[in-house]
């Protein structure tokens, strides 16, 4: 009987210890999905701190047609898809890129690269993306390839002594 015991809980030892193959299997198997969450967690919270961020410095401004003028009605499945909307000043006549199909190409670390130092004719506010930390534009970064691609390309650059098509806002001379 104390011999019967005693194997028993020899057994049960080595289960604990993780000896017997089949007990590892076991206590791994919870572990997979629980790490899967937190990864699918770590990346929704970076999507919600992207869109939080995208609304609070202004992309949609620019970025997203009619954005400033219905205040801020477009659905956000359509937003950050460019401007036809020109803007007209001494440098030329520029449109808001299309952010979602330009993130498309863009790899992460190219992105953090990039933003750290672009530079780009006015109205585009790149001074604001040369100061954000690598955690908020990894953020940014998140939330538009998130919303995936849509729209297409944004018109091209007027130069300055080419009168661009309707409608632009016109700035004043500088
Ligand atoms: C006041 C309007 C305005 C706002 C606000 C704005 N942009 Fe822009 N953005 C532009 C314009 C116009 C261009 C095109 C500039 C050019 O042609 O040189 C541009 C260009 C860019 C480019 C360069 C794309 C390329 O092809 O090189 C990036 C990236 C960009 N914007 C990201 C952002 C992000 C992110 C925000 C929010 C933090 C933002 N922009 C806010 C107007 C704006």
């Amino acid at each position: 009987m104390l011999k019967q015991l005693r194997g028993l809980l020899r057994i049960m030892l080595a289960l604990a210890c993780g000896a017997i193959p089949v007990s590892v299997n076991a206590a791994d198997a919870p572990a997979k999905p629980a790490a899967k969450q937190a990864a699918r967690q770590a990346s929704s919270k970076q999507v919600e701190r992207g869109r939080y961020l995208v609304m609070i410095t202004g992309c949609n401004d620019c970025h997203t047609s009619n954005f400033l003028t219905t205040g801020g009605k477009t659905p956000e499945k359509d937003r950050l898809t460019g401007g036809e909307l020109g803007w007209r000043g001494p440098w030329g006549t520029t449109y808001p890129v299309n952010l979602r199909l330009f993130f498309q190409d863009m790899g992460e670390e190219q992105w953090i690269q990039l933003a750290k130092e672009i530079q780009r004719r006015p109205p585009m506010p790149y001074f604001s993306l040369n100061a954000m930390s690598a955690a908020d534009l990894r953020a940014i970064y998140s939330y538009i390839r998130y919303l995936g691609p849509a729209g297409k390309a944004a018109p091209a650059f007027v130069p300055p002594d080419k009168e661009p098509p309707q409608p632009y806002v016109q700035f004043p001379k500088i």
